[in-house]
């Protein structure tokens, strides 16, 4: 790595390099851009479950003055086929809709009127009149269709050793149900998109993570070249995976683009969003755990009940923390899904970690409190360096150390053992602990760097079709250029989001900064290697990019980079570690609690920026926090829609409910992870922190809540003024 000379380089926590751009509203969102001649498009959903379309009376919304066209499965264009029935669903999977008059689910796209104005096609939509034929046997109770579960056909069942003869061994055994409800992603932005259609070339201005796979999706659903489809995401407000794939709306918008002749522009409404846009499914989580006496795990079972859509399969690996996190020698993970007549479920932050890691941190504490052991020495006592999942070792793993220096900071010593004994007036106060873990899946990473001499001056541009979700990619790309050209941050700029650009893995997972970076650094130091290599220096040679560019008598010069998972990589488990603490202080009278305090300890690589990373634990923290306090989306028992339709009735936390938070990152890098050593963080920190309220929780009263969120008037319902009885 080149010597930081200046104080912009990686690891700095210099402001966002976009930051003026958004707060002055110059950042350009995908509905924002001043495509020439647009139209609109609103989306018309289906008032059932399960059924068929029979009649469609348009005739009222057309005389509307401003009201274009009006499709429906009647005019639709005719859209390439899923290859089979309950295609697992992935990021570039093909996306057809209007493609018949079948109903699956309540708000599923049956039409969609496009207008002059966006007024014009909100009103028109209400007027188009759709008579169903009603199917009664539309799954959307949970409860009642258990009997229709299957075990997915993914191959994620797995395990180790003997689940029976690890249970038989134990000294003490807990077997507890942990339910978590459906959630809702709810970014900032909508989704939106504006599209063209021209000579059969799409342009698509697109609010989605990955640009790359966006393109597939249209270019394979259309059958057109991927060549001729350009989609552009320079600024995306937020994601947590629901735009990770390609929705339905994005497919409408393109074809409605085709049909009139005009770029269309669709905005998904904040309640389409709760139909339309994926969601977390409801998990149903099964934990058995045996012990020693002495702590030693001797047996983990994580068996997992959820949903998913009549004709596409998702499932949240919520077992995979309990494959890994500790050393146990017998070890089982199953999964099993009930088809329903709602929405297909999708990836939310941190899918599997964030459910899983409620369940098994909640069981581990409640083990724990059986042994009437320290949850912390609990937890370490069956630490590992071994993935014993993958059967091999962790690239590195300092969950150990995350505890300790959590503990020390938090103030854990001062915890009482026994529920209830810490108290100030009517506050019953506790301190919960939990530990996260995420992967970090580093992928293959193209990018281009454009130098140009100005004044003596190196300005240096990078290209590449990553995406900025929130997260700061273009804060830490621009560090990386800063850090292998040797100039200020100032002379970097950054372009992205456009297909146009060098391909990468776009944002998601917690692989886009290592990802990006390391595909940055690649281009830069192609950039310089060239260059000397043109002229004959030596690569040690220190010797500035400016001086280069004079020596080889050039005014401009490009170079593109390629970085991607060594031979190394693949021998290790390559993961982010951290741990969380909470004190929480409840209301022994209404069940009414605060979260007070949160620490996390991470430990994820080299931290790029502190300020950026700090912002992206924050998130996760408050997420988390909201898993345990508020988020839940209802559906209506008789007809299958969602009841929770607005942030008037989905809840999330507010400043309010936000504790003082405390971040510490360990100073790590990770070599075999990528060569700067970064590994990923924008999961982590949502990861365990609602086992680590629920556990707080459990110390201040003596309840031990397994269903999230937790309301005050659960912990009323569990008996809150009897005492201890868990
Ligand atoms: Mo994430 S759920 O991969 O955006």
């Amino acid at each position: 790595m080149t010597k930081t000379k200046n104080t912009s380089g990686i690891g700095n926590a210099i402001s966002r390099v976009e930051g003026h751009l958004k707060v002055t509203g110059k950042a350009k969102y995908a509905s924002e851009f001043p495509v020439e001649n647009k139209v609109y498009a609103q989306g018309i959903n289906s008032t059932i479950a399960k059924g068929e379309i029979v009649s469609i009376d348009t005739s009222e919304a057309e005389k509307l003055e401003g009201v274009l066209k009006i499709i429906t499965y009647k005019n639709a264009d005719k859209l390439k086929g899923f290859d089979k029935e309950m295609t697992a669903i992935a990021t570039d999977t093909i996306a057809p809709v209007l493609q018949s008059n079948k109903v699956k689910f309540y708000g599923e796209y049956v039409g969609v009127v496009i207008a002059e104005t966006f007024e014009q096609a909100q009103y028109a939509a209400r007027l188009v009149k759709f008579e169903y034929k009603e199917d009664a046997s539309a799954v959307i109770d949970f409860d009642k269709s258990r009997n229709k579960s299957y075990t997915p056909d993914n191959d994620s069942n797995y395990s180790r050793g003997d689940m029976k003869k690890g249970l038989a061994e134990a000294d003490v055994t807990v077997e507890e149900t942990y339910h978590t409800p459906i959630e809702h992603h709810h970014p900032m932005e909508l989704h939106a998109v504006i599209a063209s259609w021209e000579n059969g070339k799409v342009t698509a201005y697109a609010s989605q993570q990955i640009v790359e796979d966006a393109t597939i999706s249209i270019s394979s659903t259309f059958q057109i070249p991927k060549k001729d489809v350009r989609v552009i995401a320079a600024f995306v407000g937020g994601g947590f995976g629901s735009k990770l794939n390609l929705e339905r709306h994005v497919i409408l918008a393109v074809m409605a683009a085709k049909m009139v002749g005009r770029p269309v522009q669709m905005t998904v409404t904040r309640t389409q969003m709760f139909t339309n846009t994926g969601l977390r499914q409801k998990n149903e989580q099964i934990m058995k755990i045996g012990s020693k006496k002495d702590g030693t795990l001797t047996a983990l079972s994580h068996e997992t009940l959820s949903h998913t859509a009549q004709n596409l399969e998702f499932q949240e690996p919520c077992g995979m923390v309990s494959k890994m996190l500790y050393k146990v020698p017998n070890n089982e993970v199953t999964y099993k899904l009930i088809p329903m007549n709602i929405q297909v479920p999708f990836a939310m932050r941190a899918p599997g970690e964030a459910t899983g890691s409620f369940a098994l941190e909640s069981a581990m504490d409640e083990m724990a409190w059986k042994l009437k052991m320290d949850p912390i020495d609990f937890r370490i006592k069956n630490d590992t360096q071994t993935d014993l999942h993958e059967e091999r070792p962790f690239s590195s793993r300092l969950l150990t150390e995350c505890l300790r220096i959590g503990a020390e900071k938090f103030g854990w010593k001062d915890r009482k053992m026994e529920p209830r004994t810490n108290t100030e007036g009517n506050w019953l106060i506790g301190y919960g602990v939990s530990a996260a873990s995420r992967n970090s899946p580093y992928q293959k990473t193209h990018a281009k760097v454009i130098l140009e001499l100005v004044e003596g001056k190196v300005n240096a541009t990078i290209q590449m079709d990553a995406t900025d979700i929130g997260t700061g990619s273009y804060t830490i790309i621009a560090q990386t250029a800063s850090e292998y050209l040797d100039i200020p941050v100032e002379q970097v700029s950054v372009e992205l989001g456009d297909s146009d650009f060098p391909v990468t893995p776009g944002s998601g997972g917690s692989w886009g900064a290592a990802s990006f970076c390391n595909g940055a650094r690649a281009a830069c130091e192609n950039a310089v290697k060239t260059l000397k290599n043109n002229r004959n220096i030596k690569e040690s040679e220190e010797i500035s990019v400016a001086e280069l560019l004079k020596k080889n008598q050039l005014t401009k010069f490009e170079a593109e980079g390629m970085a991607e998972p060594s031979a190394e990589f693949e021998k290790y488990s390559v993961f982010s570690f951290g741990a969380n603490f909470s004190e929480v202080w409840v209301d022994k009278d209404t069940g009414m609690y605060r979260i007070k305090r949160m620490v996390n300890v991470g430990s994820a690589g080299k931290i790029l920026n502190p300020k950026t990373a700090y912002g992206q634990i924050i998130g996760g923290l408050t997420m988390g926090a909201g898993m345990v306090i508020a988020e839940q989306s209802h559906i209506e028992p008789n007809f299958g829609n969602f009841i929770t339709r607005s942030f008037a009735d989905y809840h999330v936390p507010v400043n309010l409910d936000m504790a003082n938070i405390d971040v510490i990152f360990l100073p790590e890098e990770d070599k075999i992870a990528n060569k700067m050593g970064i590994k990923g963080i924008g999961e982590l920190g949502i990861t365990s922190v609602a086992a680590s309220i629920a556990n707080a929780i459990f110390n201040a009263t003596g309840k031990r809540m397994r269903s999230l969120p937790i309301t005050p008037e659960k912990l009323i319902e569990a008996g809150l003024e009897d005492g201890v009885t868990a």
